[in-house]
């Protein structure tokens, strides 16, 4: 990988987007190599969730690579957006909990990609902007539809119209990221801390919240009968049997072959 790191940390896979002198401005082959680690996370069976990240302490991603495309013509720019549409999804469908851990600038295509993950922790110096209107352009990767699912349109307007940035104490005032970490330094310890908890549950059942979730915020009228569908078929899974049956013998879950944690 050119643009990448991709590390091991226990059960976690730690992918981080590494052009610091570029602010990790997502050109179209660190988006590729994204998807690609994606991928490779969740083909993995030694990897259990993902953390997204950026190196330096500037930046998580400043955007879209400006320079690449200044000269795009219209079809190139719209194929771009479709790649990004790809990968964007192909990340918000994972069935292995991927979050982002956003330690700057999260600017266009990079709040793109922390909204298409399913959990975001910001440094307290973060950053959070679509600022695509100050160069006579919209979001490509999503981010008028996911910008309106973690914030309401009221919120999702000003910020796409504005352009302007919100500071990480804003951010989760609106619901943009779930937490904020206690210090910059401890963003990878918090989001190992959370993902941790979160990998000793029923690994099926998160993968089906993820899946449902996402029915809904695509306003799938089907997400409330598939609920039930999921719902019933859990009853089948020896995770179930395990889960309830820790409860009763109050004693903890071993979803993953051994108890661990809280
Ligand atoms: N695309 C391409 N290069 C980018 C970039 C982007 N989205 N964001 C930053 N960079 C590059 C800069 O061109 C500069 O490169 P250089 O040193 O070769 O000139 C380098 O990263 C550092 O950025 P710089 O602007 O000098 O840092 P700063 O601290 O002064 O400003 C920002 C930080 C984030 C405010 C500013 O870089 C910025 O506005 N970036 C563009 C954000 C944007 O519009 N994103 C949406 C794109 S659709």
């Amino acid at each position: 990988m050119q643009n990448l790191r991709y590390e091991h940390h226990g059960s976690l896979a730690l992918i981080t987007i590494n052009r610091p002198d570029k602010l990790n401005a997502l050109n179209r082959q660190t988006l590729l190599e994204i998807e690609e680690a994606v991928a490779t996370a969740m083909a993995d069976a030694a990897v259990h969730a993902v953390i997204l990240t950026g190196s330096g302490d500037k930046a998580f991603a400043a955007g879209a690579d400006v320079a690449e495309f200044a000269h795009y013509t219209a079809t190139e720019a719209r194929d771009l957006s479709a790649v990004g549409h790809r990968i964007m999804d192909s990340i918000a469908t994972a069935p292995k909990p991927v979050l982002a851990a956003i330690n700057g600038f999260a600017l266009g295509g990079g709040l793109e990609l922390a909204m298409a993950c399913h959990l975001r922790i910001a440094a307290p110096t973060a950053r959070l902007g679509q600022p695509e209107v100050n160069l006579g352009l919209i979001p490509g990767y999503g981010g008028t539809q996911r910008l309106v699912e973690w914030v309401g349109r009221a919120r999702a307007l000003e910020m796409l119209m504005s352009g302007d940035p919100i500071d990480a104490a804003t951010a989760l005032q609106w619901g943009l990221v779930n937490r904020i970490s206690a210090t910059a330094e401890s963003l990878l310890e918090d989001s190992t801390a959370l993902l941790n908890r979160i990998l000793q549950r029923g690994p099926i059942a998160v993968s089906h919240c993820i899946r449902l979730t996402a029915l809904a915020a695509q306003g799938d009228p089907d997400g409330y009968l598939q609920e039930i569908e999921t719902f019933g078929s859990l009853f089948q899974q020896p995770e179930s049997r395990e889960g309830i049956g820790a409860f009763l013998e109050k004693r903890k879950a071993a979803f993953r072959g051994s108890a661990s944690g809280s």
